[in-house]
């Protein structure tokens, strides 16, 4: 199975998989996303956009598709006007849907909220008199640093409602953090919570806020939502949410505005650099977002229950959470707590409870799920789940197969869906009910949408073949610039390819033999040996596709023979048994790494961790344990999820016993 050399590769194309799933027919026949949608984009994909924007309702309809005359600024239905919140809420009040729940909200304590669309309207409409009463109108900022509670969607809906543009930032990010994202974006109001639950516990955020607060000028109002009751130090700045909110009127005339109006900023740190502010407008971004929801999912707005585990503090709580699925008038729950919290069957009891029918979540969740063990779902009734989404980073093939099996009973389709912060809507996923799928690959761009996998020359690779994910047509939900920073965009997205004017966001990809696309993780992490480019997806993979392992990483080490020798870290899977750890089972591991993939990609050195150093967003950080692999002083560890994670996996190494 190992190609023969790998010079002159981009990237090694070592992993085959053949297992593939055909939809049901029953599935098939129902499915909102037919055959012919592709057929329809390939044909004409400007009509095919116009027709997709019709989902919306447009105050003013537009005179052009797309402009791309300024390329990379691209402008999408020109001269068209809407309210993205009129469209995310009212028009369903209007349309008879008044009283369908948008909203089953469930607490970490426990208790809970269903909010109908009407309820909806009414209160993101008191939210958006209060932004107008503070002053706030059209292109001012607000940044929201909140908990996953209903007011943080209230208030995402009533910056969109005025003009305003939101930054939402992550409530387990610092002061520091948050004080740099209010600071680039000059947000003059900043909506918060006295506190947070995390882990069964209540934990204050009003703090980190007002240490950001005295250090970022441009805050006027901090508007306080009272969750934990907390008690919590008070400024002049600061109003209370019930005291600001409550008294004003439940009727609010939304305004429409462009299509190309801003709609947010929202900062993607990635693994290294400053924050970047990328920024998304109105028209394209909701047409997109509202688009990939209802065929990717396959929405059915008068019978599905959907979740999306994500936090409104990344992309796919913004678009899938918000602006797709309340467009799509959904009914979904929204979980403002941890998975474990009371215990590790939390989220099969949600599911239970509300009968949730499309589930959406991550690979690093996934994951751990595996590691706590099969018998936690099975001890929940999860019939009614018939799709199943993943986002974030490559789903191993094994994990894939785990949640088809245990999740979704075996027949509930499973969307692998490929996209960015920057991209602000999906791009690359099977379509449900007209894809076979494969585990592992998240296979074709959606109609509508160009990519394509190329070498070092910017030319397409054959089937077989690794390379470089490129996006070769402008699309709808794509970023139109980083805040302030109009070189920062040019270099970072599109100078890699700039003759060939392709998008260039880092991913490394391969396609299969039937020209299925398989992302392989960041062109940063590729690990070269013996002039073998190997990816550390494929590696991963192998590792986690042995019963012991939950969870694994890889990293290239220096090697005096061989350029890179590849180092594991592995975590092992609930159950595992006791051996698992020991000198037999690290050369077993070994050797199913060179059986899956070849000799070339058998590791150096493998290692078992109790955990893996993550971003709080989920994604493994290699740097760090490429440091470790290096024996270096481990580097930054300030954006990772958990810092101590590091002290953790230094103390196992020196116990001595986990190298082979
Ligand atoms: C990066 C974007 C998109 C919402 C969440 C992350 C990786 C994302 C997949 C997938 C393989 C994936 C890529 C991408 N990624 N989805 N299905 N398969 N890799 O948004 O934080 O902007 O990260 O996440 O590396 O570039 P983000």
């Amino acid at each position: 199975m190992t190609q023969s050399p790998g010079q002159g590769n981009a990237l090694d194309n070592l992993l085959t998989e053949s297992r593939t799933f055909p939809p049901s027919d029953e599935f098939a026949a129902q499915a909102n996303a037919q055959p012919a949608l592709y057929e329809e984009a390939k044909a004409d994909r400007e009509a095919f956009w116009a027709k997709q924007a019709e989902r919306l309702h447009w105050e003013t309809k537009w005179d052009q598709v797309l402009d791309w005359s300024d390329a990379p600024f691209a402008k999408w239905f020109v001269g068209g006007k809407l309210n993205v919140a009129y469209n995310c809420v009212d028009r369903h009040v209007e349309s008879g849907h008044g009283e369908q729940v948008a909203i089953h909200w469930e607490g970490e304590p426990g208790d809970s909220r269903a909010i109908t669309y009407a309820e909806l309207q009414r209160e993101v409409s008191k939210a958006a008199n209060a932004l107008t009463s503070l002053g706030i109108g059209a292109e001012d900022r607000v940044a929201i640093y909140m908990p996953m509670i209903p007011e943080a969607i209230f208030s995402m809906l009533a910056c969109a409602r005025v003009g305003a543009l939101h930054n939402v930032v992550f409530g387990g990010f610092s002061a520091e953090a948050l004080r740099t994202r209010i600071q680039d974006s000059e947000a003059r109001v900043v909506i918060t919570t006295d506190g947070q639950y995390r882990r069964g516990n209540p934990a204050p955020l009003k703090p980190a806020v007002d240490e950001a607060v005295a250090g970022a000028p441009s805050v006027e109002k901090v508007i306080v939502v009272k969750r934990t009751d907390t008690e919590v130090a008070w400024t002049d700045k600061d109003v209370w949410w019930h005291e600001l909110v409550d008294s004003q009127s439940d009727q609010h005339t939304p305004e429409a505005f462009d299509s190309e109006h801003p709609l947010f900023i929202l900062y993607t740190s990635g693994t290294t650099g400053k924050p970047k502010g990328i920024l998304h407008t109105s028209g394209g971004y909701l047409t997109q977002a509202s688009y990939t929801h209802f065929n990717v999912f396959d929405l059915k707005p008068d019978t599905d229950v959907y979740w999306c585990t994500a936090d409104i503090g990344w992309v796919t709580g913004h678009s899938y959470i918000v602006y797709g699925p309340l467009s799509n008038r959904v009914t979904q729950v929204v979980y403002e707590g941890t998975p474990n919290t009371p215990n590790e069957g939390r989220h099969w009891d949600i599911v239970q409870k509300y009968g949730v029918s499309i589930y959406y979540t991550a690979p690093t969740l996934i994951r751990t799920f595996m590691k706590w063990g099969a018998d936690i779902p099975a001890k929940y009734d999860l019939s009614t789940l018939r799709v199943l989404g993943s986002v974030g980073e490559p789903i191993n093939p094994e994990a894939w197969i785990w949640y088809r099996e245990n999740i979704g009973g075996g027949k509930a389709p499973i969307v692998d869906t490929w996209w960015q912060t920057e991209t602000g809507a999906i791009m690359i996923s099977p379509l449900p009910g007209v894809v076979s799928t494969k585990p592992g690959s998240a296979q074709r761009p959606l109609p509508g949408i160009g990519a394509k996998v190329v070498n070092d020359e910017g030319v397409e690779v054959p089937h077989g073949g690794g390379g470089y994910l490129v996006l070769d047509e402008p699309w709808p939900s794509m970023l139109r610039g980083i805040w302030g920073d109009e070189e920062r965009y040019r270099d970072t997205y599109w100078s890699r390819f700039g003759e060939q004017g392709f998008y260039f966001a880092g991913d490394g990809a391969k396609y299969d033999n039937d020209g299925d696309i398989w992302l392989l993780g960041r062109v940063d992490d590729v690990m070269n040996v013996s002039g073998h480019r190997i990816s550390t997806t494929e590696v991963e993979s192998a590792l986690v596709s042995h019963p012991t392992v939950a969870e694994a990483a890889v990293v290239g080490a220096s090697d005096e023979t061989t350029g890179q020798g590849i180092v594991a870290f592995v975590i092992l899977r609930g159950g595992a048994g006791a051996d698992a750890g020991g000198a037999d089972a690290i050369k077993a591991l070994r050797d199913h790494v060179a059986k899956e993939i070849g000799p070339i990609a058998k590791p150096r050195q493998i290692m078992v961790v109790p955990e893996l150093p993550k971003t709080r967003s989920g994604k493994i950080m290699r740097r760090l344990l490429r440091d470790v692999a290096e024996n270096r002083t481990v580097g930054d560890v300030t954006t990772l999820a958990d810092s101590s994670v590091m002290d953790l996996i230094s103390a196992g190494l020196q116990s001595g016993k986990s190298e082979d």
